[in-house]
């Protein structure tokens, strides 16, 4: 049987617990004989790596930062995600563009407009190479874009996620924001589920992670991936 590519992604503030939950999703999903392509964003692929030292790391203006980004998107697109999706793996991936709404536009103000049309350049199905294309018409979808098939919302209050953070290690230019910037960015992921709440699970996040990871759980059984 050809097994179809499921692209997911994981959203939430710094501080929300995804890692985990990722790597034993990534655990359960191979133990299903599943191949799982594992990537994180911005990054992925050498360049987006690179891209991804200046982004956490340089000042810029809020634009350079936005093309940055979705430069980035558009490397690990094409080399990584396309090409493991038309194989049938399993792609999960730390944040995607759910973040830079999050994290550019609420958090930092930038205009969500052109946000939006970088989103459908970078997203663009056209130069994916015909195998993924094929892949994503099985799906039934018309899709100009890619998008993920679901994407997993850590969401845990701000001033909770400051305090599981605090002293962790040395914060990147992000991490470094006060509470007020992440409770902007938490209202830029409620405005992107809401604009799209069928691609969206929310998961509370501000409890035990065996509770997390038991909702989790549940999101991937009912939808018929995991058992
Ligand atoms: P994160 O994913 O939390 O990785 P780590 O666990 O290694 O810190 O860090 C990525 C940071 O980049 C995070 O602060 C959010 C930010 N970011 C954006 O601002 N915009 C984006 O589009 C993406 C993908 C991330």
């Amino acid at each position: 049987m050809v097994m179809q590519g499921l692209f997911i992604s994981f959203e939430g503030i710094d501080g929300a617990g995804k890692s985990t939950h990722i790597s034993a999703l990534a655990d359960a999903f191979r133990t299903q004989g599943r191949a799982v392509t594992l990537s994180r964003e911005p990054g992925g692929t050498p360049l987006a790596e690179k891209l991804r030292t200046l982004i956490l790391n340089d000042a810029m203006d809020p634009l350079t930062e936005a093309l940055l980004i979705f430069a980035a998107r558009r490397d690990h697109l094409t080399t990584v995600i396309a090409p493991a999706l038309a194989r049938g793996e399993v792609v999960l991936c730390d944040r995607f563009t759910d973040a830079t709404f999050a994290y550019q536009g609420a958090g930092r103000g930038f205009d969500l407009e052109v946000l939006s049309k970088l989103e459908l350049w970078a997203q663009d199905v056209q130069g994916l190479g015909h195998d993924f294309v094929h892949e994503l018409g099985k799906k039934g979808a018309a899709a100009a874009i890619v998008q993920p098939d679901l994407t997993v919302w850590f969401d845990l209050p701000p001033e909770e996620a400051a305090q599981r953070l605090a002293g962790a290690r040395l914060p990147d230019k992000f991490e470094a924001q006060p509470v007020a910037f992440f409770r902007r960015v938490a209202q830029g992921y409620a405005d992107r589920m809401r604009k799209d709440p069928g691609r969206f699970a929310r998961i509370n996040a501000a409890r035990a992670r065996e509770d997390v990871w038991r909702e989790v759980a549940q999101v991937f059984s009912s939808k018929g991936w995991l058992p």
